[in-house]
Formats: structure tokens, C-alpha cells, sequence
């Protein structure tokens, strides 16, 4: 990253092959994959960006949250890229990157400003109060499963494959939304921007049981659609009451479930309906990816190699 807002160049490695025959991420294969992947993906991120070493000014790495053995492959590299080339190191949060990445591409985002966050990724369901990037106060978060976690559930349960979101979404276009009707879930702690999908994920297993048989095509396509319309509408509701309710006329997205189409349309129709400026990342900088951790870590103080750990269980606030 150049001045924490140009990408320069970005590396992806996925061992999504190797989880998928599980359904889910597995831990260890995670690790270990970290491991194999990060000093070749190194050397040609380096090359595909052109940059000497000695230009470099900063490391920053995820240090939390996540999964203990990926974020220690992670910090280690860092530590040993830090000694090689003598530079700061800066620790990232992983869900303040997320929301990083909707703001970094364009030049002309004050990012002091006041705004709402919505963070929603396989891990994470988190709305937020941002006080520019530095200061976040948590407004609300999941009780049960994350957004992208509840896609992936069901599309297990729809014999689709693993990560679900994207499964789910293609599958939802020749399916009716209306077709299945799924009750929001109350509250009772009586906080409004608190979250709880698992009652929508068993609803679907009730309906896929009543059919009486495996799900077909058509009952898949109607599921999807339907699954999806109702997650979506949940979301879009919460977090434009949360900007209503704060004030806030600005809004800002990130997490793996914001690549989906849909949600992103309503979002957009309903930050229009209520004046509400709505900041999304582009597409390739939904899903976990490098370029948000450098970009935000070009913002933030760096710290010594020993203060540095992994915090897995980290919060956004
Ligand atoms: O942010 P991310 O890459 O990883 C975490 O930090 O968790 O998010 C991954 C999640 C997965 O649950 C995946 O199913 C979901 O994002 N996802 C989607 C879509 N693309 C990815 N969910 C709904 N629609 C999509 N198009
Ligand atoms: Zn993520």
C-alpha cells in the first residue's frame, strides 16, 4: 500500500480446497497452510509490486481476532520481516480493517468523520458507533451465529457448498423471496441492534425436514431467495435505525457477506430513501484480504516487537 489508500499490490492464498471437504474452516489445516503459503506469496507479492525493500516503511499485521494458529503465523512472519528489514511494526484489528476497506480507495473520504459501521463476515456481526477510525463504541453484535456463518450453515443444509454466501446468492437468482416467510427474532435483552440468526437457520431445517424428501432445484433456488431476502432485510432495518437513532448521515460496510448483491442494492435504496451516505468496499476488498490490514496500519502507531501478540478473542470497540 501506498499512503495507506493505493494498492500497490495484493496476494491472496486460500485453502479453501482443503476445507471444503469438511463443510467449514478447520483450524489446523488453517495453520499449517499459513505456514506452506506466506514466505512464497511473499516473495511474489514483493515482486508484483515493485518495491525494493528499503522503500518499505511499516509491517502491519492482523494480531486479533481470529484463529490463535493463523494469527500467530502472521505475527511471527512480521516479527521476522521486521528484524530482516529493521522497520516499525503495527498491529491491526482485523474487523476495524474490514471497515477500513470501504473508506481507503477514494482519496476525498474525510476519515475523522462520525459514522455507523456495520461489520458482517463469517466470523464477526458487529454494529458500531466509529468515531473517525481510531475510536469505535459497539452498538450491537450477534447473540448466536455471525451473518456469513448463518449463509454457510445453510447452505449445508441445502447440500451447497463451502463458503455458502456466494452459494447461497447464485442459487437465490431463479428462486422466489416470498416463497418461505421467517419471523425476525425478538430481542429480549431489548437492545435493538443485538442480532440472532440461529432461530432463521433452524426454521430452515424444519422446511427442508416438512418437504419429505432431499431438496430439489426449485426448492433450493425458493429457499436461498427467500433465506436471503430475510437476512437481508434484518440487517438493512438495524443498521439504518442504528444511523437514525444517532444521528449519523454516514455509513460505512466491510466483511466477506457485503460482496452479496443483493445486500448491497438494499443498502443503497434505503441510505437513499434516508439521506444516508454509504461507503462499501469494492468487491475484491469484501472477503479477507491484505491490502485493508496494510492500508489501515499506514493510520496507526506502531509498537515493539514484544509488545506484540495475538489477541484471538479481540472485540471491534
Ligand atoms: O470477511 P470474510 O472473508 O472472513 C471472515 O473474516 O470471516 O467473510 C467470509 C464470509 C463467509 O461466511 C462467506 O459465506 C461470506 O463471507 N460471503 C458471502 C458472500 N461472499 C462471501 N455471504 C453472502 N453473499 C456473498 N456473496
Ligand atoms: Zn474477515
Amino acid at each position: 500500500m501506498a499512503d495507506g489508500r493505493r494498492v500497490l499490490a495484493v496476494q491472496l492464498a486460500s485453502s479453501l480446497k482443503e476445507h471444503q471437504k469438511y463443510g467449514g474452516v478447520v483450524p489446523e489445516i488453517a495453520s499449517r497452510a499459513h505456514v506452506e503459503l506466506l514466505t512464497c506469496e511473499l516473495e511474489q507479492l514483493m515482486a508484483s509490486a515493485r518495491v525494493d525493500p528499503s522503500r518499505i516503511d511499516r509491517i502491519a499485521v492482523t494480531h486479533g481476532p481470529g484463529l490463535a494458529g493463523s494469527l500467530l503465523m502472521g505475527v511471527a512472519a512480521a516479527k521476522a520481516l521486521r528484524l530482516a528489514w529493521q522497520r516499525d511494526l503495527v498491529p491491526v484489528n482485523h474487523l476495524h480493517a474490514h471497515l477500513y476497506a470501504a473508506l481507503m480507495e477514494d482519496p476525498e473520504v474525510p476519515l475523522e468523520e462520525r459514522r455507523i459501521g456495520l461489520v458482517i463476515s463469517g466470523g464477526h456481526t458487529a454494529l458500531v458507533r466509529m468515531d473517525g477510525i481510531h475510536r469505535y463504541t459497539l452498538l450491537g453484535q450477534t447473540r448466536d451465529d455471525a451473518v456469513g456463518e448463518a449463509f454457510d450453515k445453510v447452505a449445508k443444509l441445502l447440500g451447497l457448498k463451502f463458503p455458502g454466501g456466494p452459494e447461497i446468492e447464485r442459487a437465490a437468482l431463479g428462486g422466489n423471496p416470498s416463497a418461505f416467510r421467517f419471523t425476525p427474532a425478538r430481542m429480549k435483552s431489548g437492545n435493538p441492534y443485538e442480532f440472532s440468526l440461529s432461530g432463521i437457520k433452524t426454521a430452515v431445517l424444519y422446511k427442508i425436514k416438512e418437504s419429505g424428501g432431499p431438496p430439489g432445484p426449485q426448492f433450493i433456488a425458493d429457499m436461498a431467495a427467500s433465506f436471503q431476502s430475510a437476512v437481508v432485510e434484518e440487517v438493512v432495518q438495524k443498521t439504518i435505525r442504528a444511523c437514525r437513532e444517532s444521528g449519523a448521515v454516514h455509513l460505512a460496510v466491510g466483511g466477506g457477506v457485503v460482496a452479496n448483491g443483493v445486500l448491497r442494492r438494499r443498502l443503497a435504496e434505503a441510505c437513499g430513501e434516508y439521506g444516508i451516505e454509504l461507503r462499501v468496499p469494492a468487491l475484491s476488498l469484501c472477503t479477507d484480504n491484505g491490502a485493508m490490514v496494510a492500508g489501515l496500519g499506514a493510520h496507526l502507531e506502531p509498537i515493539s516487537s514484544k509488545q506484540l501478540t495475538v489477541i484471538p478473542e479481540l472485540g471491534v470497540s
